[in-house]
């Protein structure tokens, strides 16, 4: 009820046990994918009879609009969208409309592959979204098929992206996820590619996230690495972050072509500012990307709790939360290796 959510504000800014604030909302709207990338949905754990979850498993839009709007009054003020693939959604754009009526947000943005931008950029963004990050990995055809599952054409990806910077859907980010033998040598050909566009190209260190992705250190290209090579190549200067706790490192080219970022949760752990929560597609909150376990909000939800009582279960989560599993990374794989994980195709990266 309004009522309560009124009642309670002011309170509500809740801090974990580490001290760090609830800013983001990373909302995952679909479990599926149309695409099998090998270091999060690997085609063989994913097969055609991977049970998916059903669509009434899934939250529904004014439910996933009722808890943001419970988020958003213990802090929340950014939310993302991600999946799966969150297009594979259909009518994806409504509930963006829904989220935007939300005062308290002040960003929205989508996290996708790409493939189905096209079709619906201009939609998004009059619904209110704000912007969007395009995971893409590499330009180079055989390697782009190795690195999705071959299910799309790489040209499917680029006009994405062209339709979602002629939407106004700027800046675009590429999100490339770098494994060391796999694509790393084709990592600077895409600064090239989107150098004095509206385009931020950030590499990702390869993560051990879920389970069954194969994950081995040696696959990991550290980020300093890889700046020192596209330094240079294009000189550039390390500048501050746009926002506390922002993921990304940040670098600017010298000759002013715009600039790149470097995600480093392997070499450099961001967990000290961390102020995500992820939320399921079938409603589950998780404190961290490589929680083990989540707390269910779905079932209360449809039994009928209230807006406090929903309040309260989240607010009491969260300040529970001690989590910073990237800074304890190599003595948990050291002492738990049954340390089982949320698969990343649940909660969206
Ligand atoms: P901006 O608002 O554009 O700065 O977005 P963002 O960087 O918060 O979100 P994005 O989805 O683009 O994040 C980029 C990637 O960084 C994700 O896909 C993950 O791979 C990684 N990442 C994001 N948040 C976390 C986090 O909390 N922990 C870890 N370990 N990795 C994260
Ligand atoms: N390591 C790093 N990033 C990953 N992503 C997915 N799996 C991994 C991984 N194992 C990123 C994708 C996408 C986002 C959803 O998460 O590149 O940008
Ligand atoms: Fe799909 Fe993104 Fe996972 Fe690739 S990384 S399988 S595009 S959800
Ligand atoms: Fe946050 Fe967990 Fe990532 Fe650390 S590992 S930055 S706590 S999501």
């Amino acid at each position: 009820m309004a009522s309560d959510i009124h009642d309670i504000r002011g309170i509500n800014n809740p801090l974990d046990r580490l001290g760090r604030p609830l800013h983001d909302l990373r909302i995952s709207v679909m479990d599926r994918c149309n695409f099998r990338c090998p270091y999060c949905m690997p085609k063989d754990a994913f097969h055609e009879h991977y049970r998916f979850l059903r669509s009434q498993e899934r939250l529904a839009f004014d439910e996933i609009t009722r808890l943001s709007r419970l988020f958003a009054n213990l802090g929340v003020r950014k939310l993302r969208l991600t999946g799966g693939e969150p297009l594979l959604r259909a009518n994806l754009a409504d509930l963006v409309g829904d989220l935007s009526d939300i005062g308290e947000i002040q960003d929205i943005a989508l996290t996708t592959n790409g493939v189905l931008l096209g079709q619906h950029a201009v939609d998004l963004f009059a619904n209110g979204l704000k912007r969007v990050t395009v995971s893409l990995d590499t330009l180079d055809n055989e390697t782009f098929k190795r690195m999705s599952g071959g299910f799309a054409a790489l040209d499917q990806v680029l006009d994405g992206i062209d339709a979602a910077i002629a939407a106004g859907l700027t800046p675009v980010k590429v999100n490339t996820v770098i494994e060391r033998g796999v694509n790393d040598h084709t990592a600077l050909d895409l600064v090239d590619y989107f150098r004095g566009r509206p385009v931020i190209v950030r590499f990702i260190e390869f993560m051990d996230v879920g389970n069954r992705n194969g994950w081995d250190p040696k696959m990991v290209v550290p980020s300093r690495e890889l700046a020192a090579r596209v330094h240079a190549r294009w000189p550039m200067h390390a500048i501050s972050e746009n926002y506390r706790g922002e993921v990304a490192q940040r670098w600017r080219f010298d000759d002013g072509a715009g600039e790149v970022g470097f995600i480093s949760s392997i070499s450099q752990p961001f967990c000290g500012a961390c102020s995500r929560a992820r939320l399921s597609s079938e409603g589950q909150f998780y404190n961290c990307l490589f929680a083990a376990e989540g707390l269910d909000l779905r079932t209360p939800l449809r039994a009928g709790a209230t807006d406090a009582e929903l309040l309260q279960l989240i607010r009491g989560t969260w300040m529970g939360r001690r989590d910073r599993y990237s800074e304890l990374r190599d003595e948990l794989r050291r002492s738990d290796t049954e340390h089982k994980k949320i698969e990343m195709h649940y909660i969206g990266g």
